[in-house]
């Protein structure tokens, strides 16, 4: 078998830390400042992964996983994120859910990237959170560490274009590759059944190339991929590696982190699905019966 072609490929980043620490309000800042150009009425549709431009590179930013989404991911084996932004706000501090960001970081063997968050607060103070995270052997570079700290502000904007700068260097360091050759794999981000359109799916490719037209298996569904979209709402016919796409065509709505691949035999696909379902109802009757 030919070896296929490794290209460098985008870094998959999932943003966690504590309640309130400002987790949403940094991401609405990175889609509005970065995403939102050039769509009509700057309205993003509502997607739970989208990609960011600049001109040094780019990030896919994965919206949706709170720490519960990302343990159900990890728990189906999939592999998502690469680097995990770990928001601390300056004015709070290390917290229980600071904590636990960093444990699954760590499980998932994603490196971290802090961004001390609401530097603009009167009373932030970036430095207790160094000393605070170095206590959980999160330790700055600066300090001898090799974790990058960035104070930030999603009020403001201040220090977002050096956040950005920091996950291009960490995903500069990991040297991610994949193949844009063959058939697609990749993996489901959340899916939903939409009134008008049907099941509809947000899959984040992971390697090779996702076409219109393709036939694509995921969990327990199957379909002919009918229209893929960007998280702008605009038409695509390919997605490549760590391109995430809203896709139409499934037979329902497959679950978050589920597997979804590329089949060339569409009624093996359908078998194969026919097959996963029936198993799911038996597992299911077991249940009810013990
Ligand atoms: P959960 O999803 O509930 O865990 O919260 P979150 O981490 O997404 O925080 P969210 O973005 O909802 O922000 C919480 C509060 O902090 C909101 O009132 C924000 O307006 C405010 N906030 C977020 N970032 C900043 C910041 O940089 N500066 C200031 N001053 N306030 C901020
Ligand atoms: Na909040
Ligand atoms: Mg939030």
């Amino acid at each position: 078998q030919e070896v296929s072609k490794q290209v460098s490929r985008a870094a998959v980043v999932t943003i966690m830390g504590h309640v309130d620490h400002g987790k949403t309000s940094l991401l609405d800042y990175i889609r509005r400042a970065k995403v939102a150009s050039g769509e009509a009425g700057g309205i993003t549709q509502h997607i739970g992964a989208y990609k960011v431009h600049s001109d040094k590179g780019e990030i896919t930013f994965i919206d949706t996983p709170g720490h519960a989404a990302f343990t159900a991911m990890r728990a189906r084996g999939a592999k998502v994120t690469d680097v995990v932004i770990l928001v601390v706000a300056a004015d709070d501090g290390v917290m229980p859910q600071t904590v636990e960001a960093i444990q699954h970081a760590g499980a998932a063997g994603a490196p971290l990237v802090v961004a001390v968050n609401k530097i603009d607060r009167p009373d932030a103070d970036p430095d207790r959170v160094k000393q605070e995270l170095t206590n959980h052997d999160v330790i700055p570079e600066e300090w001898g560490g090799e974790t990058q700290f960035v104070n930030v502000s999603a009020k403001t904007g201040e220090g977002i274009d050096e956040l950005i700068e920091a996950i291009l260097l960490q995903a500069e360091i990991m040297e991610l590759k994949a193949s844009p050759e063959g058939a697609a794999r990749g993996v489901v981000i959340e899916s939903r059944l939409d009134k008008g359109r049907g099941p509809v799916a947000t899959i984040l490719v992971q390697s090779g190339t996702l076409y219109k037209g393709d036939i694509l298996l995921s969990g327990v569904e199957t379909g002919r991929v009918r229209a893929m979209l960007t998280e702008t709402g605009q038409e695509i016919a390919e997605a490549g590696p760590s391109t995430p796409v809203e896709i139409l065509g499934l037979s329902g709505t497959p679950n978050a982190g589920d597997e979804a691949i590329v089949v060339s035999d569409e009624r093996k696909a359908r078998e194969i699905a026919g097959l996963r379902q029936a198993k799911e109802r038996e597992a299911k009757l077991a249940r009810q019966q013990s």
